[in-house]
């Protein structure tokens, strides 16, 4: 048996995302997605972005020009989980309980927050001044984000890997305090790309914001045009042979060009051709493979609330993980109900009671099949045939291992899939909302409470 392997990152909301963005962290996300055994969970950090930035307006705007811009790309949400880290009320009380047993110290040490110190000192103020709180335990938030999810794999800049680090120190010191031996949460890993492209801005230094040397992605067909012509070039005529190799206009070209397009450019390059049709060349490749995704951005940017739904259908889906892990550690941390006092055999005997019930029979053909009934009794699943008990309780058991779910939802119904192959099926349901709402009560139901 394969268990995917969860990949999750999270983006902050506080600007509009340029070409560099696109090339060196969505493109490879959404590729990312696509592969069969990743489990993506990719969300707006916009709690996040509170701490960078206090105009409600810009954190709006970016928030939904981030969302459009992924949805665009070609994120598909049947595949991946895209929520807003804002409708996950889990996050920061996860956030809390993990605030609690972070070291002071520990976060004493983080870069961003050193970096504020040091200014504040190089300019003769306070050390702290103008630092929030916010800022001071970010790294606590981005723990919760990770752990909340028990994410394997964490794509980030090499900026992030020190609170990556630290989200597994926190989360090492939360299963060493309360998990009597359990492994609650499972430790991260940054996966830093060192295949993806870092484009060069217009002035061939890093693209970033902070240099504005960007050239936009999304905001029109012109507005891409004028940032190109602005690329910085030698100053070589047309007809002078020219050095692909230190021109940074090459290596924009060559982050989206086709070997034999790539090579093509070279040659003309070397025989003389002039920086103004080769900034044509490049205009046009990255309309080509852009001018698609440009114009759903426009549309899901003009449809709002389609977007707003795709986010909450996301959110539902990651609460219906992150609720029943949070509950959990509440209990683990003492946070319990007062009628099942402490003892844990009287906790496990209440889930027992709860729990959804798989129900095995066999066919007239003599093929086997079960049924997965939800706690109160509705039909979540009905299974394919299966040659044998055994093959049939095989399934039930991989099912109820707590491995990430493969559910594919078509129409009004579902399907869940293992290693590749459809082992069962929903019933179909009244509207999508009903579907959507049966594929949360699944989750739930198979989420493995304790062990
Ligand atoms: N701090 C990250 C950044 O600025 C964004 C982020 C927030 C994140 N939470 C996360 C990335 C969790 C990975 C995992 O790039």
């Amino acid at each position: 048996m394969t268990t995917r392997t969860r990949i999750l990152t999270g983006i902050t909301t506080t600007g509009t995302p340029h070409l560099g963005n696109y090339a060196g962290a969505i493109r490879p996300a959404i590729l990312a997605s696509q592969d069969a055994n990743a489990d993506s969970f990719y969300f707006l950090a916009d709690y996040h972005a509170l701490i960078k930035c206090d105009d409600p307006q810009r954190i709006q705007r970016s928030r939904m020009e981030i969302a459009a811009t992924w949805l665009a790309g070609g994120l598909d949400v049947n595949r991946v989980t895209f929520y807003r880290q804002s409708d996950i009320p889990e996050i920061p009380e996860l956030t809390w309980l993990l605030t609690c047993v972070a070291a002071k110290g520990l976060l004493n040490r983080a870069h961003a927050y050193k970096a504020s110190v040091d200014k504040n000192l190089e300019n003769g103020d306070d050390p702290d001044a103008g630092i929030s709180m916010g800022l001071y335990s970010y790294p606590v938030l981005m723990a919760a984000d990770i752990l909340m999810f028990n994410a394997h794999k964490v794509p980030v800049g090499r900026d992030q890997i020190q609170h990556v680090e630290m989200a597994r120190d926190i989360g090492q010191r939360f299963n060493h305090l309360f998990g009597n031996g359990k492994e609650f949460f499972t430790m991260p890993e940054a996966l830093i790309e060192e295949s993806v492209a870092t484009l060069p801005g217009l002035d061939g230094r890093k693209m970033s914001k902070s240099y504005d040397n960007t050239i936009p992605l999304f905001t029109s067909a012109k507005d891409m045009k004028d940032a190109i012509s602005r690329i910085v070039t030698d100053s070589r005529a047309p007809g002078e042979a020219k050095d692909p190799d230190s021109s940074h206009l090459f290596t924009l070209y060559e982050a989206f060009a086709s070997k034999a397009e790539e090579q093509q450019l070279r040659n003309e390059l070397l025989d003389g051709l002039g920086w103004g049709e080769a900034k044509n060349r490049l205009f046009q490749l990255l309309d080509g493979q852009l001018g698609e995704a440009r114009e759903r951005y426009h549309q899901l940017m003009s449809r709002p609330s389609d977007m707003e739904d795709l986010l909450l259908v996301g959110a539902r889906k990651a609460r219906a993980v992150a609720a029943p892990f949070l509950q959990e550690l509440r209990e683990a941390v003492g946070l319990r109900s007062f009628v099942n006092q402490t003892s844990v055999a009287a906790s496990s005997k209440k889930k027992a009671v709860k729990a959804p019930r798989f129900v095995s029979f066999r066919e007239d053909d003599g093929s086997f099949r079960f049924r997965l009934l939800a706690a109160d009794g509705e039909q979540l699943l009905l299974s394919r045939h299966f040659a044998d008990g055994k093959a049939a309780g095989a399934v039930t058991k991989q099912l109820q291992s707590g491995q990430a779910l493969d559910v594919r939802s078509e129409a009004l119904g579902f399907s869940v899939w293992l290693d590749g192959a459809c082992v069962a099926d929903s019933p179909a349901f009244a509207d999508s909302a009903a579907r959507d709402a049966a594929i949360e009560a699944l989750r739930v139901a198979l989420t493995p409470l304790e062990d």
